[in-house]
């Protein structure tokens, strides 16, 4: 296992948490996830969040667990979904306590729409000593998804030395596996990062 390398995730619907489970078993890497005591599932829940996100509110998030301090890891990657243009106010609260305390990051955002919301890039940068090193934007689903997240990985996996491993291909409802990864990620993406 890379012990240099650590992912932190917070996902409210799971997206962000499969990209990010793929990304750690890609890196052979830890993953820790983020979570707070706020209840942001239904209609209400989303209400919260898209309010939370626009007033860049915070609020207590729950312990953290990883193996070693933070500033022990070499690089950490950040996995957040976008929230009304915004990172999450979850990870915005995780960034505000502890973002401090961070050697070299990446960051990883997902969303719904194709547009790639680099301005979240700044935004949360706002909360490191030192500006981010890698990032990439992705919408699950969209035609280049496979194709920028391996590119990220790649350029991550070269930055610290590491080789990657494959990513389980995810099995469909006859349980076949799905497309193949590198075909995939061959395929020209329509949109620019
Ligand atoms: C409150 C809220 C606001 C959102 N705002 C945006 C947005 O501004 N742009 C966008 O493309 N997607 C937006 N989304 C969709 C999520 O970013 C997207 O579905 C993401 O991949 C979900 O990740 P998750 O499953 O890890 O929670 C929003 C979702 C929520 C709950």
């Amino acid at each position: 296992m890379n012990e240099n390398i650590l992912c932190v995730v917070y996902s409210r619907t799971g997206r962000t948490k499969r990209l990010m489970e793929d990304i750690s078993a890609a890196l052979d890497c830890e993953l820790a996830e983020i979570s707070d005591r706020v209840e942001r599932q239904g209609t209400l829940g989303w209400l919260r969040c898209g309010m939370d996100a626009m007033r860049k509110r915070t609020r207590p998030i729950n312990r953290l667990h990883t193996r070693r301090a933070l500033a022990d890891y070499d690089l950490v990657i950040l996995g957040t979904p976008v929230w009304a243009g915004r990172c999450s106010s979850v990870m915005r609260a995780f960034l505000k306590r502890r973002g401090y305390e961070l050697r070299d990051v990446a960051y990883v955002i997902t969303h719904a729409s194709e547009e790639p919301y680099r301005a979240v890039f700044e935004q949360m940068d706002k909360y490191l000593q030192t500006p981010h090193v890698e990032d990439v934007s992705l919408c699950p689903g969209s035609a280049g998804y496979i194709f920028w997240r391996d590119l990220f990985l790649k350029t991550v996996a070269g930055r610290m030395n590491v080789e990657l491993r494959p990513i389980p291909e995810p099995e469909d409802e006859d349980g076949e596996s799905g497309e193949n990864g590198e075909a995939a990620a061959s395929e020209p993406p329509e949109t620019e990062q």
